[in-house]
């Protein structure tokens, strides 16, 4: 402490040295300078720990700062911010929760434990009066939370969406320049570090649920239970359907969206085509990117690195940097978790998805006899959908022929219903494939 009472200086301890860890003990030391500049005092890393000690050594910290015990740097009164970067449920949430009893404020990159025990964390900061970072939780270096909680705070939101999972965007992205199928495209993400060995939290939607949990408590101001999202991933994606969007003038995106739709929340996670003329259709490989819209500002586009070493620490850092400038002036919890304050958060109930409404793109592995068309539209008409356009590609008497069909806008029962009775009848030769289509009013896109 100064003279003054002031901090003289804020000190960090950090649990955990892997890419993440590593990328944060870079950042502090190689942009010291701006961040006092900017903070108006060193913020200075006292205690790093992790169960292996070859990385402490190899990322050069010297020996005193250096621990393979968290709990050592739990108890360090000394410490003003935690950071734990060591991802999973078990341990983290018990150090966090640790520290921030300790009155520390505490900074973590952990969307999965975010997602599911968030709420829990958010009521111990406020308990304990300290704050919790999480802004590397969501889009890597993009400063998304922050965006939400305190840029666009004077916004009721309308909805965003978002392609938040880098690992996904690059399989698809293989998928539409190279047609390679999912598997192909799945080991290349491997083979050059971007999938891990087992990629199902990435493919399956799983990682985007998460973040998009964080995403929409932030923007509409309410818990969000993440068994309520429904998820679909790319894993069972046809690289035929990739190459007919395309020709159709759409792309394949894996999108969270959340939106307001009356009172209640879409809350949804899924192959998306969307009009390769948008923004967001030409985010490719690993970034990420989200589309924010609110009722003041309109339409805001937030893109760029995902994930990655210094792009993560970036995110980490501000966080340090914010808790840090206020515990500098003594404004600890300015600015509440989630931005909304705590006593006026309101729970709001989620639209179950049979009752979302959308554009739809289906394919029918239909069987190219008189009659068939007319039969699988007379279906359609009957459960009251319409449809935009229909496209055959190609003939062969007797077998079955992809059948294209765009819908206009339709509620998502009655097509689940449709495509029931389509493919339990005689005309198809197999499971009818549906992909929604957002970024258009009512199917009367683009065409390439
Ligand atoms: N596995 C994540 C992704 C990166 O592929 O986007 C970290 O959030």
């Amino acid at each position: 402490m100064s003279k003054k009472g002031q901090k003289d200086e804020i000190r960090v301890g950090l649990i955990g040295l892997g890419t993440v860890g590593g990328g944060v003990v870079r950042v502090l030391r190689d942009n010291a300078e701006v961040i006092r500049r900017r903070l108006g005092v060193p913020l200075r890393l006292v205690k790093a720990a992790d169960r292996d000690a070859s990385r402490a050594k190899a990322l050069g910290l010297p020996a005193e700062t250096f621990t393979t015990k968290a709990d050592e740097l739990l108890s360090d009164g000394s410490i003003d911010i935690v950071i734990e970067l060591i991802g999973g449920y078990d341990p983290a949430e018990r150090y966090l929760t640790e520290a921030m009893r300790g009155g520390k404020c505490v900074v973590t990159a952990n969307k999965a434990l975010l997602a599911t025990a968030g709420e829990r964390l958010f009521e111990a900061a406020d308990r304990h009066g300290v704050e919790i970072g999480f802004e590397a939780s969501v889009g890597g270096g993009i400063p998304i939370i922050r965006a939400l909680k305190e840029g666009l705070a004077a916004n009721r939101i309308e909805g965003l969406s978002g392609i938040i999972n880098g690992t996904s965007n690059y399989i698809l992205t293989q998928m539409t320049e190279s047609g390679a199928d999912f598997n192909e495209a799945l080991s290349q993400a491997q083979r050059a570090g971007y999938a891990e060995a087992d990629p199902t939290f990435d493919v399956d939607g799983i990682d985007s649920a998460h973040k998009l949990a964080i995403l929409a408590t932030l923007a509409f101001g309410t818990p969000v239970d993440v068994k309520e999202i429904y998820t679909e991933g790319i894993r069972s994606l046809d690289a035929a359907d990739i190459a007919y969007a395309r020709e159709l003038g759409y792309r394949v995106k894996l999108l969270a969206i959340a939106k307001m739709t009356g009172e209640l929340l879409e809350l949804r996670v899924h192959p998306t085509m969307v009009p390769s003329d948008e923004l967001i259709a030409e985010v490719e490989g690993v970034d990420n990117a989200i589309f924010i819209v609110g009722d003041a500002v309109g339409e805001t586009l937030f893109s760029g690195k995902g994930a990655g070493q210094l792009p993560t620490a970036s995110a980490v850092v501000s966080d340090l940097i914010d808790i840090g400038r206020n515990l500098v002036r003594g404004a600890v919890g300015r600015v509440a978790p989630t931005g909304y304050r705590p006593e006026s958060r309101r729970a709001l109930r989620v639209r179950p998805m049979a009752e979302i409404e959308s554009v739809y793109y289906l394919r029918f592995q239909a069987y190219d006899k008189p009659g068939v068309l007319s039969k699988i539209s007379g279906v359609l008409g009957r459960h009251g959908i319409s449809i935009a356009s229909v496209i055959q590609k190609s003939r062969a008497l007797g077998a079955a022929v992809p059948l294209i069909m765009r819908t206009h806008r339709a509620a998502e029962r009655q097509i689940r219903q449709a495509l029931a009775e389509i493919d339990a009848g005689q005309d198809v030769a197999g499971r009818t494939v549906l992909i929604r289509i957002e970024g258009e009013e009512d199917g009367d896109a683009a065409a390439a």
